[in-house]
């Protein structure tokens, strides 16, 4: 049972409150592959930045909270510079209340067990987006090798007691055993932070047993949806020698017991109202109306990483439809797609780049008229700022993932709405859409049931979009992520996994929590 929070819902002070009390004296280490603070050279100096990420948000109050410590690849090109002789960084920079630990990896290592093993196999093979997974035996190898380096991290991070390990997501499928097997006082949780696919889809990884056994070592294993949980226990049960209780939702292997649970994550909605009602988002607004000009009535946004899971191209096409059955919006209509490089580096992300430039050209070309074409992408990073402000301006928002674990891109466009307008147009296959039922739900790949949905944004009156509106942000705020991380934690102390050191471990020896937000 989630302890209820102690007001209507769960603040970021309540969970610190609660992790100070219920954790004192837990050493807690988060594992994943992206760092929270990156040091990058910038001009003569060197800057510290933090990556907007979901992650952070969610595990960051974790860390504050209970003083620990995080480990992930060192990848900004001034990370050598900013640590310590121990890899070591206190953070946040200015506040620090917990340390980051870097882990170097060589060039082919990383290059193989992120850019090939978790981006060409594993990410396309959970997110069965009809992509082929490719998979090479030395990616694999190389996959094992960075699990191994990690592990040597976190045991050194433990230094012999008992700790609470929290891993990240699909880069580490091998680490919970391998930590397990060195040191079975450690208590091991994991999130896997994309879906987990049907156990079919599962068979033709090659590796399956060693990885499946890999995940098995963890005393938690998190997945946003129920269905992805079931998906796993499927995929156990046909793929290696275990008794799964698919009722309890556990799994027993050699002895040792395994959870699964269903943890939607998902943002930090109060923060995320205060800054989009803020100067600099009202600012933004205006510089958006400028750069965007008046040559159009109508706004639509689709905001990604440039990933081929996304659905950008049928969702171009959608626009596309859009404007073949309703004549009325040639002329009138905007379709902004940000398209947010990522694993540039990988053929099929460079690929997916010409794709989306070619087929705007060509949506544009077939509808000119004058200065006005109905498809804009940008391709830079944006700062929150000028996201929320964008979410603010749009008459519409599009997340039409062909399939995504949660998608937090529809929360944020939730929250930013303040004003209750604005229409949200989601994909059925996005995790997000069993909690915003009042979004457009539509089929990501069918672009007459994407191009009706336009048109139905934008003809849908007032009133319906505010009762819809209310109803997505009511959801959010009732599942923020401070929610996600009390669900996570508390299972943790609901199943007596906890290792509790304040009997054993000097109070000097736990690492200060620092009270700041
Ligand atoms: C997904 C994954 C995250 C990952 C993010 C960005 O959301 O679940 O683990 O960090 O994509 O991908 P990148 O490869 O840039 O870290």
């Amino acid at each position: 049972m989630i302890p209820s929070p102690p007001s209507a819902v769960w603040t970021r002070l309540a969970l610190h409150k609660l992790l100070r009390r219920e954790f004192r004296g837990v050493r807690v280490i988060v594992v994943s592959n992206r760092e929270p603070y990156i040091h990058r050279r910038s001009g003569g100096g060197v800057e510290c930045i933090q990556p907007a990420s979901g992650l952070t948000t969610a595990l960051d109050p974790i860390l504050r909270a209970t003083g620990g410590v995080w480990i992930a690849h060192g990848s900004g090109d001034a990370d050598r510079l900013a640590v310590d002789s121990r890899a070591h960084v206190a953070v946040p920079p200015g506040a620090p209340s917990y340390t980051l630990r870097r882990v170097w990896l060589d060039k082919e290592t990383e290059e193989r067990y992120y850019c090939g093993l978790a981006n060409e196999g594993l990410w396309p093979l959970c997110h069965t987006a009809f992509h082929r997974p490719t998979f090479r035996l030395a990616d694999w190898e190389s996959y094992r090798q960075a699990n191994r380096i990690f592990a040597d991290a976190v045991l050194e991070e433990a230094g012999g007691d008992p700790a609470l390990v929290f891993i990240q997501d699909y880069h580490f499928g091998l680490l919970p055993r391998l930590l397990k097997e060195r040191d079975p006082r450690l208590t091991v949780a994991q999130f896997w932070h994309i879906p987990w696919p049907n156990r079919e889809t599962f068979r033709v990884f090659p590796w399956k047993e060693e990885l499946l056994d890999g995940l098995l070592g963890n005393d938690l294993l998190g997945f946003h949806l129920r269905y992805h949980c079931s998906n796993f226990l499927e995929t156990v049960d046909r793929g290696v020698e275990a008794m799964v209780d698919s009722e309890h939702h556990e799994v027993w292997r050699g002895g040792k017991l395994t959870r699964v649970r269903p943890f939607p994550i998902s943002i930090d909605f109060e923060g995320h109202v205060q800054e989009a009602c803020g100067p600099a988002v009202k600012r933004h607004v205006e510089t958006w109306r400028r750069e965007l000009g008046n040559g159009h009535r109508f706004l639509g946004i689709g905001i990604d990483r440039a990933d081929y899971t996304k659905g950008i191209p049928d969702r171009l096409r959608a626009v596309d439809r859009l404007l073949e059955i309703c004549p009325e919006y040639r002329g009138q209509l905007l379709f902004l797609q940000f398209a947010v490089p990522s694993r540039t580096r990988i053929e099929d992300y460079q690929q997916l780049n010409r794709e989306l430039a070619q087929l705007a050209e060509e949506i544009n070309t077939r509808w000119a008229r004058g200065e006005w074409r109905p498809i804009r992408i940008c391709r830079r990073h944006l700062p929150q700022a000028e996201l929320m402000a964008l979410h603010r301006l749009s008459d519409f928002c599009m997340v039409t993932s062909l399939h995504d674990g949660m998608n937090l891109v529809a929360k944020e466009y939730a929250a930013s709405r303040t004003d209750e307008d604005g229409v949200l147009v989601l994909s059925r296959f996005a995790g997000a859409a069993r909690q915003l039922t009042s979004a457009l739900l539509v089929n990501p790949f069918s672009v007459d049931e994407m191009g009706e949905a336009l048109r139905c944004a934008l003809t849908m009156p007032r009133e319906e979009r505010r009762c819809r509106m209310r109803a997505l942000r009511s959801a959010v705020r009732e599942n923020n992520i401070y929610t996600w991380a009390v669900n996570v934690m508390s299972t943790l102390l609901e199943v007596g996994q906890i290792p509790n050191l304040s009997a054993g471990l000097a109070a000097q020896e736990v690492a200060p929590a620092a009270v700041n937000f």
